[in-house]
């Protein structure tokens, strides 16, 4: 099987998100990314519930909104509102299991992100109760950067806790992504990608999709 592709509208020109959103639709995306970031947890603003809400509207491709803020859970439930999937970092909380099923009550899929540098055993005694691990390929904060050598075993880890949890999360590597790296990105255990400045950049964007979500 292929990848799912999850086009991140980071990178997009703000006051055109909706063009965005079609165009990824129209391109065959499987779901669009949130990257919603508070200048603390990561060195970027970016923007609030309030713009997803409104955006709910505009697309009928499942929301996957990606938390890079320190106090998820003061915000969970107004982003539960107009997201299908909740991710939020491990790094941000005590406690996660206690936002994971917050998320699962709310009948919403709940993710986990890791950082490059964090350990992947800190997802351990969660990773049953998980829609998906966000695996980030890049220091969250902001689009274009270079993914990490390091996810490729990475990866392979988080493949091997998976068979050993008899878990069934999604794999899905944030960072970095292009129609280069993405065969080998699934070859090393991948599910999906998001894609954000690969996207934007893409001129024959379902062209894009299609080589990234391509079965190779
Ligand atoms: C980074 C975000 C990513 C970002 C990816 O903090 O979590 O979702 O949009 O952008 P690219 O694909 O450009 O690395
Ligand atoms: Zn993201």
């Amino acid at each position: 099987m292929g990848l799912f592709t999850t086009v991140s509208i980071l990178s997009s020109d703000f006051s055109a998100i909706g063009d965005t959103l079609r165009e990824a639709a129209d391109a065959g995306a499987s779901m669009i990314h949130w990257d919603v970031m508070d200048g603390h947890f990561v060195p970027n603003l970016t923007f609030g519930p309030k713009l997803i809400d409104d955006f709910r509207k505009k697309s009928s491709l499942p929301f996957d909104t990606h938390l890079m803020i320190t106090s998820p859970g003061d915000y969970l439930d107004r982003f539960l509102k107009s997201s299908d999937y909740l991710t939020f970092h491990v790094e941000s909380v005590d406690k996660p299991g206690y936002l994971i099923s917050r998320i699962r009550e709310a009948g919403k899929g709940a993710g986990l992100s890791i950082k490059p540098q964090t350990p992947l055993p800190l997802l351990t005694p969660y990773i049953s109760d998980l829609a998906s691990v966000l695996l980030m390929g890049v220091e969250p904060g902001f689009g274009g950067q270079t993914i990490s050598d390091a996810v490729y075993d990475r990866l392979a880890l988080l493949v091997r806790m998976r068979r050993e949890a008899g878990a069934a999360f999604k794999i899905v590597v944030d960072g970095g992504v292009h129609a280069e790296n993405a065969a080998i990105l699934r070859r090393a255990g991948a599910d999906g990608v998001v894609l954000g400045s690969a996207f934007i950049a893409a001129e024959n964007k379902k062209k894009f999709i299609e080589a990234v979500s391509a079965d190779k």
